[in-house]
This record gives C-alpha cells, sequence and structure tokens, in this order.
C-alpha cells in the first residue's frame, strides 16, 4: 500500500501558494498513491478549503482520500460569530461533501491498516526548560513584540491544555476502538507528537513560539500502542523524517512561499509530497 503526505499549502498566504497547487494535485496523480493524506493548515477561508479539496477530488487522483485540520483551518477571522469547534465540524461537512474523508469524525480502514487522526493542539508540554516564562506567558501567546496568532483567531471553548488533551483523549479512543481488526496503524494530526521534532533554534521568540508546536501526550499515544508505525504530522514548516521509538514520524510541509523555491513548483511539490510504501 503506497500512502502519500503533505500539508501546510497555506493558499491565502503568497501567490506561490495558490500557484502550486496544480503542481500538488499533478504529484500526487503521478506517484500512483492507494491513499493521499492531507495534514491541514489550508486556508481560514471554508470556501478556498472547499476548492482545495474539490482540485483532489476532481483529479485523477482516485484513491481514498484523508483529512485532519490545521489551526489556520479553525480560525474564525472570517466567522467571527463561531466558535473554533463549530467551524471544526463545519469542515468535516465540508471535507464529505468535497469527497474527503475527514479522519477526527472517525477513523478509516483499509486492507487491514487503520487510519487515525485529529487536529491535535497545545498543552505547552513542548516548552523549553532553558526559559523561565510562567504559565501566564504561554497563555498570553505574545512575546517581544511578536503574536502566535491563535490568540486572535482561534476560539476554542476551553484553555489550550484543555483544548489539546481534548484531541489526544479523541485519538487514544479512535486508536482503541480500531486495534482489534486491524494490522497497523498510521496516525495523522496537524501539531507535532513528539518535542524531539521541534529542535530549540537558540533565539526567542521562535524558542518560546515552540511551546505552540504540540503536545507530549500526542505522541506518548502514539508509542504506547505498538500497531501504530508511522505519525504523519504538519504545522511545523520543517520536513522531517525522524524514527521515535518503534514509530516513524514524518512531516512533509509545503509552508509560507515567501520565495520561489530552488528548481521549479512542479520540483518542490513532489518534493513535499512524501511517500511511503507498507
Ligand atoms: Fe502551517
Ligand atoms: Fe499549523
Amino acid at each position: 500500500m503506497k500512502i502519500g503526505v503533505t500539508s501546510d499549502l497555506h493558499t491565502d498566504v503568497t501567490l506561490l501558494n495558490k500557484q502550486i497547487l496544480p503542481y500538488i494535485v499533478e504529484a500526487a496523480e503521478k506517484a500512483a498513491l492507494d491513499i493521499f493524506i492531507l495534514a491541514g493548515d489550508l486556508s481560514p477561508n471554508l470556501l478556498e478549503l472547499a476548492k482545495i479539496l474539490m482540485a483532489f477530488t476532481e483529479s485523477n487522483l482516485n484513491c481514498p482520500k484523508l483529512f485532519v485540520p490545521g489551526n489556520h483551518d479553525i480560525w474564525v477571522s472570517e466567522h467571527p460569530d463561531i466558535t473554533s469547534e463549530q467551524k471544526y465540524d463545519a469542515i468535516a461537512a465540508v471535507c464529505r461533501e468535497c469527497g474527503f474523508h475527514p479522519l477526527d469524525a472517525t477513523p478509516f480502514v483499509k486492507n487491514g491498516v487503520g487510519f487515525c487522526g485529529t487536529i491535535g493542539w497545545y498543552d505547552y508540554s513542548f516548552r523549553r526548560n532553558e526559559y523561565n516564562f510562567s504559565e501566564e506567558a504561554y497563555a498570553s501567546k505574545q512575546l517581544l513584540g511578536s503574536v502566535w496568532n491563535d490568540s486572535n483567531y482561534a476560539k476554542w471553548d476551553g484553555t489550550d491544555p484543555e483544548v489539546a488533551h481534548r484531541f489526544e483523549n479523541k485519538l487514544r479512543n479512535q486508536i482503541s476502538s480500531i486495534k482489534d481488526s486491524v494490522s497497523q496503524i498510521i496516525v495523522t494530526t496537524h501539531h507535532v507528537p513528539f518535542q524531539e521534532c521541534v529542535p530549540p533554534r537558540g533565539t526567542l521568540p521562535w524558542d518560546f513560539f515552540s511551546a505552540y508546536m504540540g503536545s507530549q501526550g500526542l505522541g506518548v499515544t502514539c508509542l504506547e500502542e505498538q500497531l501504530v508505525t508511522h505519525s504523519l504530522f504538519g504545522h511545523t514548516h520543517v520536513p522531517i523524517r525522524q524514527q521515535v521509538g518503534d514509530v516513524t514520524a514524518i512531516c512533509s510541509p509545503i509552508g509560507y512561499l515567501h520565495q520561489a523555491p530552488a528548481g521549479d513548483l512542479s520540483a518542490y511539490a513532489q518534493e513535499r509530497l512524501t511517500c511511503f510504501e507498507l
């Protein structure tokens, strides 16, 4: 079974991010995939998100397509009358209408392989011990004049740790619900499950903001179930392929294209669609 994963298309951020979409679709078509996975951060605009999903569905990519939203997708900047929970549910409905399987709603099983997933969130467990910022400082999501934009646009019902633990529990329940009927489990989250995948840079505000990359509970959930062989995620715009215990961690993001990538968009799209065989 050949699986392809990418994330963080961010088509609203730059013209190049918009222009690369057909090349990603083409890369996925050519890869002859059995499963295609998008690990979130397409666009805060629900209509734009639907258009991106439809670009894949209307292509020659004739395999099951799975999706988990990213933090930018649940931003309510353009829909200030709803909560992020409501937007999360709306995204699941849009997903189904656009031919994608919303992994957070229910796991997906193909040929005895289970796919579980959720957006995940952060509980500041990725905070760096070399700094002494308070819980309140992390909750403010601001440092040195820089702001982590979830503070303006993500409107969850609960604190960050509460939201993170809610999604960790959801993932744990998904894994429990299928583990007796599958031979292997692939987990997809948007947020990062392993702190070792977010190395410190020794600079602020980055090392402060790295607290918003993910939660250790996501990683523990993957590592404690022997059937979980792969953890796919996005959010950090750095490509990653790293072994963590028995789990292969893969992040394959497009990221912000403020400058044209080396090579052309087609080559970059192919590079950022990571494919692996089971
Ligand atoms: Fe992103
Ligand atoms: Fe993100």
